[in-house]
């Protein structure tokens, strides 16, 4: 209703428009897209949904995905759309697309659709809370010693623009033997009076530590109880690894802000993130970027703010890479096929037998713990005498594709994933231990 309004106000006839594209899709014959259908678990049939070169042992797929069938048949299918009749389709599309989305987000993430704005990469996602939360002066952000550039230059850009107090706090002194207590004992002395937000990273990417962010939250629950409204601290989480593996609700993990690319582990057009705020958080919070969103339609005087959805209304505006967006919930919807049960315990597999076979090696320190409470996806290490980019380097002209940590201290880097198996990892391994 909303956007039927905002398409009015833009001086567009919507039955003509809507009447318009039909007819478009009818001439053009676009592909009527069908999601494509996968097995729960079927590891071997999801592989074959990539692209991937078979010429190399891809261990790096983290950094940026390739686009699995569905998505790419679904990004295919509005790229021609757009292309053959832009304003017509982009009408036809608008209508509903943002708020599909945001439900099949919902169905995956957890909690309500209302709350999920569409962003296009966590950095974007990140940059927009840290910008626009609301501090009153005087008060202060707790961030760690373990976040990523991303939540470091937003809270820096945050500080130098407005005089915002940033502090940071390590939560553990060495990664591989870091533990739940104390991660707890460590964020509970850091937090102060004037805190108000306490912004940490789930996992890790330089050392794959996954955070206990539940124990974290109910800490700050703890010191929230005794504090007055305008004092209680938000719990700022960058999600983006974990995301696409842990067999979460995001909206029940504790955290107030839930931000992630969706273009890393959970397959997700590339230039597509969310961000899921829970009432609290959102109230806090001032939008940076106008929206296209239903409060196009309240600049135009024809609704009222309170009538847009809030994760509509924090979404950052402007035209799109519309084709890659729109194509986000078949990632959902895939990986909602295979489980999400399934995919927790089969990267965890992976990565135990990657870190099993790591400890074995006397040459290599591993620096990701090894129980899988603390740890999800990444697998970072280092071999003695070679630095991390020699490393990842000699690797490749194995035909084994990792990373080094882009970090001041850097490691190499493995991120078993869904696209590998079992032969893979051992491959990796066995050339890992040829570096002796
Ligand atoms: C922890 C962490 N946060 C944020 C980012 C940036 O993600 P995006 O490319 O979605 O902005 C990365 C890696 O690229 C990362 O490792």
């Amino acid at each position: 209703m909303l956007r039927r309004k905002f398409l009015t106000g833009l001086g567009i006839s919507v039955g003509a428009s809507l009447l318009a594209s039909k007819q478009l899709l009818a001439e053009t014959q676009l592909p009527v897209y069908k999601s494509n259908t996968i097995a729960p678990a079927d590891w071997t049939a999801l592989r074959d949904l990539f692209p991937l070169t078979k010429k190399y042992i891809q261990l790096s797929t983290f950094l940026l995905t390739s686009h699995p069938k569905p998505v790419s048949d679904a990004i295919e299918m509005h790229r021609r759309g757009l292309d053959e009749n832009p304003a017509d389709y982009w009408h036809h599309r608008f209508e509903t697309i943002d708020n599909d989305i945001a439900e099949t987000a919902a169905e995956y993430m957890g909690g309500k659709a209302k709350n999920i704005a569409l962003t296009d990469s966590t950095t974007m996602g990140l940059a927009l809370i840290y910008s626009g939360l609301k501090l009153a002066p005087g008060t202060e952000i707790l961030q760690t010693v373990h976040d990523h550039y991303s939540t470091d230059m937003s809270l820096a850009y945050r500080a130098r623009r407005t005089g915002a107090k940033v502090r940071r706090i390590a939560l553990y002194e060495n990664p591989s033997t870091v533990s739940i207590a104390d991660v707890i004992k460590l964020l509970r002395e850091g937090i102060n009076k004037n805190t108000r937000v306490v912004a940490a990273t789930w996992v890790h990417s330089s050392t794959g530590v996954k955070l206990p962010i539940r124990a974290m939250a109910n800490a700050i629950n703890l010191i929230n109880q005794d504090r007055s409204k305008d004092q209680q601290i938000l719990f700022c989480v960058d999600g983006v690894h974990g995301f696409g593996i842990e067999n979460e609700n995001i909206a029940a993990l504790g955290c107030d802000f839930f931000v992630a690319g969706t273009h890393k582990w959970l397959f997700g057009p590339r230039g597509t993130g969310v961000i899921w705020g829970n009432d609290r958080a959102w109230a806090n919070t001032e939008p940076v970027i106008p929206s296209f969103s239903a409060s196009y339609d309240v600049w135009l005087g024809n609704s009222v703010q309170e009538q847009v959805p809030m994760g509509e209304h924090m979404s950052p505006g402007g035209f799109h890479s519309f084709e890659h967006r729109w194509a986000l919930p078949e990632a959902f919807k895939l990986h909602m096929q295979l489980g999400k049960a399934n995919v927790q315990q089969r990267i965890h597999q992976l990565n135990t037998q990657t870190k099993e076979g790591l400890a074995k090696m006397r040459h290599v320190t591993l620096y990701t713990p090894q129980s899988s409470a603390l740890s999800s996806g990444l697998v970072c290490f280092d071999v003695a005498g070679m630095n991390a980019g020699n490393v990842v380097k000699t690797l490749h002209s194995k035909g084994i594709i990792m990373s080094s940590t882009p970090y001041r201290n850097s490691y190499a880097r493995f991120a078993p994933s869904l696209i590998n198996n079992e032969q893979e990892i051992e491959k990796a391994l066995s050339e890992i231990r040829a570096l002796a």
